[in-house]
């Protein structure tokens, strides 16, 4: 594998918890159709308990959308992630970068780095039940264990339990003192140590994770580890989304404007909140498509306190200023 990366994960949108349902990775797919998306994390033992169906419920229209499970449990894994690549997901992600309490109590998540027995374990498993890959999201290290050496050790035990690309989120955590917030901020970013493991292990798929924010800045990075991978940037600012095909995949955005983004997702929409889901459930993935410019605040304001779909497209703040950037973008020129 190259280091500007095979194809599928050179952008990806990180997973997040109460961000990246599916409403929002519905509407990410209308700004892209190749960056490669992530649900929140399901952990498995929940997702066996009850309702599968319900936690893994998307449209088909989401693909390419990789399942992030979260457990320690080999066999619950395997399960959960059979019932994963039933369900159509095209990648099974184990999350072993969570620092929360919560995670914590139930063994899995960032913890999991000082246990990479485990996690080979747990990855054999998943292999073992499915033909989609099994990757891995993982910190740069955690606690005092935070070495360049623990991390190449991490990666190389789970590596020989069958993964072959990892996603790695460049700032250790600190499990103790520090809620998950502070953990995605206070730590430092130490993006060159997830460009050494590339070099020093080439044949692994390394995707760089962490404080990206400058699509073109991201891009760079290509030269050096496989793919990026972008969170916060994509939840508080989604429009940025129109930019990865052409940039990443060389290929026109398909769509040339929010508005035209807004009027692709408000058929989506309406079939949501006929079948029940409130309107501002929904809506919430648009909250941030018009950051940076006028009414902007209005618009965010309208949708979190009483959003009408059928004045969405009445209530879009105009776009002029960015409407020759779009058709640059629709071109693939930016
Ligand atoms: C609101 C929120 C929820 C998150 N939930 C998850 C999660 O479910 N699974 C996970 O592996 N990481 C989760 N993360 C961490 C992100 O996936 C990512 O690793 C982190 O935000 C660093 O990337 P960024 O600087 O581009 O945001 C979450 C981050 C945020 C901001």
């Amino acid at each position: 594998m190259t280091a500007a990366g095979a194809g599928g994960r050179r952008f990806c949108v990180a997973p997040m918890l109460d961000c990246t349902d599916r409403h929002f990775r519905y509407f990410a797919r209308r700004l892209s159709r190749h960056a490669w998306l992530y649900t929140e994390m399901v952990p498995a033992q929940g997702l066996l308990r009850a309702d599968p169906r319900r936690w893994l419920a998307h449209d088909p229209d989401e693909h390419p959308v990789a399942l992030q499970l979260g457990g320690s449990d080999p066999d619950a894994l395997a399960e959960a992630a059979a019932l994963g690549e039933a369900a159509g997901f095209a990648e099974i992600n184990l999350n072993v970068g969570c620092p929360s309490d919560r995670v914590q109590a139930g063994r899995f998540g960032a913890c999991l780095m000082a246990e990479p027995e485990r996690v080979a374990e747990c990855v054999a498993a998943m292999t073992a039940r499915v033909r989609v890959p099994v990757t891995v999201k993982c910190r740069i290290g955690i606690d005092r264990r935070d070495r360049y050496e623990d991390l190449l050790r991490f990666v190389r035990t789970v590596a020989d339990g069958g993964c072959r690309t990892f996603i790695v989120h460049a700032r250790k955590a600190w499990l103790q003192g520090l809620s998950p917030k502070q953990n995605r901020t206070l730590p430092p970013l130490r993006h060159a140590r997830v460009a050494r493991l590339k070099r020093e292990l080439p044949r692994l798929e390394i995707i760089l994770n962490g404080g990206l924010r400058d699509l073109q800045a991201a891009r760079a990075w290509l030269d050096r580890v496989d793919g990026v991978m972008l969170g916060r940037a994509v939840a508080e600012a989604p429009w940025l989304l129109a930019r990865v095909d052409p940039l990443f995949h060389g290929r026109p955005a398909p769509v040339a404007s929010r508005h035209e983004a807004l009027a692709a997702y408000l058929p989506y929409a309406q079939a949501q909140v006929a079948a029940g889901v409130p309107p501002r459930r929904v809506l919430r993935p648009l909250i941030g498509l018009f950051q940076g410019l006028p009414g902007a605040r209005a618009w965010r304001g309208w949708i979190t306190r009483a959003p009408d779909l059928d004045r969405l497209l009445d209530r879009a703040p105009p776009e002029e200023a960015a409407a020759g950037g779009c058709k640059r973008l629709a071109q693939g020129r930016n």
